[in-house]
């Protein structure tokens, strides 16, 4: 089984994807906060690359709908929640579908529609998408959603900490590329405190604008086995 990583958003032929079960990686914030919301009892969240399609979306699903989402970090001006994990609370999301739309994570979701699985992850489901990414038994792509259209580093951590979860929980070797490998290793050194991810860009950015508490938790390990699918424009 081989295990490839993309950097970031990239534009893939539909057909690549067929065979592959892809987990998509924006642990600053957007993926960390779609398993929250399904951990904590959303009916489904509904991925929306624009502000406009998501209001669109929330209107034609009438009642019962939640509209989330960021821009520069922030809550969308109208909409109900931000992009704060601690937003996707039971008392938020619970029996409800969360309309979600964010710059680079909901983007990054719809990039990869085409693959024969869509698993959200993080750092706090990282074993569990692991495990299951390897019970589909097909070849495995982490697909961070990087920021702007360009890598960020807290993604490259996420995906190495899945990575290594694969490694370990793998009934035989693994095929790794060399980005998963570069990403083991950032991993490696991030857990063994000789990384410091607090000057990259992303994670700085929220730390600057008062988010300390959600990147401190989107770094969390291994806090729940949910691993939310997106299957037919639909996360469950
Ligand atoms: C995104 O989708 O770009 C991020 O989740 C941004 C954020 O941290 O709010």
């Amino acid at each position: 089984m081989r295990v490839e990583t993309f950097s970031h958003t990239v534009k893939v032929a539909s057909n690549s994807l067929a065979n592959k079960t892809v987990i998509v990686v924006d642990v600053l914030r957007a993926t960390t906060s779609i398993i929250c919301a399904i951990k904590n009892g959303a009916n489904q969240v509904v991925p929306s690359i624009d502000a406009g399609t998501a209001v669109a979306i929330s209107s034609r699903l009438g009642g019962g709908c939640v509209l989330a989402g960021e821009r520069g970090g922030f809550k969308i001006n109208g909409f109900a929640l931000g992009n704060s994990p601690f937003e996707f609370s039971p008392e938020n999301v619970a029996g409800k579908s969360v309309v979600f739309s964010t710059t680079n994570g909901t983007v990054a979701i719809h990039a990869v529609q085409d693959a024969k699985n869509v698993l959200i992850g993080g750092m706090i489901n990282r074993t569990a998408v692991a495990k299951k990414a390897l019970s589909l038994g097909e070849d495995i792509i982490i697909a961070c959603a990087g920021t702007d259209g360009l890598v960020s580093a807290d993604d490259i951590c996420a995906a190495g900490a899945i990575a290594d979860a694969l490694v370990r929980n793998a009934s035989a070797p693994l095929e790794m590329s060399d980005l998963t490998l570069i990403c083991s290793m950032i991993y490696a050194d991030w857990l063994g405190g000789r990384a410091d991810l607090s000057m990259t860009k992303h994670y700085a950015y929220l730390q600057k604008m008062g988010f300390e508490k959600d990147v401190e938790f989107c770094f969390k390990q291994d806090l729940t086995d949910v691993v939310p699918v997106y299957e037919n424009g639909i996360i469950k």
